[in-house]
């Protein structure tokens, strides 16, 4: 059946492929990246997103659960694949037909894993998660000394990697960074001296890419700049191609005249005889309500005011000053339009407190999503 809602979000593969490069380069020569495409690669589609980057060459990626490395395995993605989450009891025998990498942070958890092997006769390759100063998941240092003792008896398991989570990286100045650097040092040398011989050592997100900090380490694992999303203000100067572009079209237009409310509660009162262009798209697809009188669209290449509140399904213009402005016009809600103008997440995360991520991850599983391939669309 056609689709009869006129909303989508645009994903530009050649800028997620180009933002890859951007990373490679500033990761520097011998640290491999470790793609970020859990939460459907941040809203953007992880299959598309994936098949993208192992064709550009990413040797790996991660998610965030065993259902969404399944996903990518079934859409014929055979490079590793590291799972960022949990492996229930039960789970163990899918993780290892799907042939998906576990974090480990927990021991419950790592003897069932070896169990589940050993009884199939095959040794499950896994990445050691240690706490640094996140303060997150993973294993505390203090504890590592039994762990391992424990985790070498454990002969249905194979450490591949040790990881760990910068807190701070995006405050680019932050000596915690550095500290946290150095205490993940220190955990290597212990793991070394326990007698694991792990290939892969990796604690750096976008923002420890971008500052220099992954080069120590021989993978790092990016999210959000693949996506051309900034990691904090701080990194503004990057030249990171924003990936998706949020649009829709108007559906009517409504001369209102001075004094008449619009929308729900009649939080918008015009001012004026007013042109009032009401868009198909709404909370319900991640257009965030709390961008109620708030939020701008790009319409025949002007910025316009969201004005009244954000509906489900809807939300209303003010077109006044934009004559061109007709049923069926193209709104841009996020990203960029033709004519170049720019709308982005960040400015829509600082206009209802939160960040960039969240927009992304926000925009809703209804929103179809169309992906313009180089030199296509
Ligand atoms: C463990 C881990 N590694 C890497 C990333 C990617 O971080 P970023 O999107 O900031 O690059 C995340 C993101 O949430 C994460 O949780």
């Amino acid at each position: 059946m056609k689709n009869s809602r006129f909303t989508y979000a645009e994903i530009d593969l050649s800028a997620v492929v180009y933002n890859y490069k951007l990373l490679c380069a500033q990761a520097g020569a011998g640290v491999a990246l470790l793609a970020v495409v859990k939460a459907n690669a941040y809203g953007h589609g992880a299959v598309a997103v994936s098949r993208a980057l192992a064709e550009a060459g990413a040797p790996m990626f991660a998610v965030a659960s065993i259902e969404e490395g399944i996903e990518l395995r079934a859409a014929g993605i055979e490079q590793p694949i590291l799972v960022m989450g949990v492996v229930l009891p039960g789970q163990e025998g899918l993780l290892i037909e799907h042939r998906l990498t576990p974090y480990l942070f927990d021991l419950a958890t790592a003897r069932r894993l070896s169990a589940a092997a050993a009884e199939r006769g095959t040794a499950v390759g896994y990445h050691l998660k240690v706490n640094t100063g996140m303060s997150r998941i993973g294993f505390d240092p203090v504890d590592l000394p039994q762990v391992l003792s424990l985790l070498k008896t454990f002969t249905g398991l194979q450490m591949q990697g040790v990881m760990s989570h910068f807190a701070l990286a995006d405050a680019p100045n932050d000596p915690f960074t550095h500290e946290q650097v150095g205490r993940f040092h220190r955990i290597i040398e212990s793991i070394h001296a326990a007698g694991f011989t792990p290939q892969y050592i990796h604690q750096a997100n976008s923002a420890g890419i971008l500052t220099g900090v992954a080069r120590d380490s021989n993978l790092a694992r990016p999210g959000i700049a693949l996506y051309g999303g900034l990691p904090s203000d701080a990194f503004a100067a990057l030249d990171l191609r924003p990936v998706m572009s949020l649009r829709s079209a108007i559906m009517q237009i409504r001369t209102v005249a001075k004094g008449v409310g619009v929308s729900y509660g009649h939080q918008f009162v015009a001012g004026r005889q007013s042109r009032i262009a009401i868009v198909q798209i709404g909370y319900a697809d991640g257009y965030n309500r709390l961008l109620s009188d708030r939020g701008e669209a790009l319409v025949c290449g002007e910025r316009v005011p969201v004005v009244g509140r954000v509906c489900m399904d809807w939300i209303m213009l003010d077109v006044t000053d934009v004559s061109g402005a007709q049923v069926g016009s193209e709104v841009t809600l996020l990203g960029s339009d033709t004519d170049g103008n720019l709308i982005r997440a960040e400015e829509w995360g600082a206009k209802i407190g939160t960040i960039n991520y969240e927009v992304f991850c926000g925009i809703s599983r209804r929103v179809p999503r169309i992906y313009k391939e180089q030199g296509s669309f």
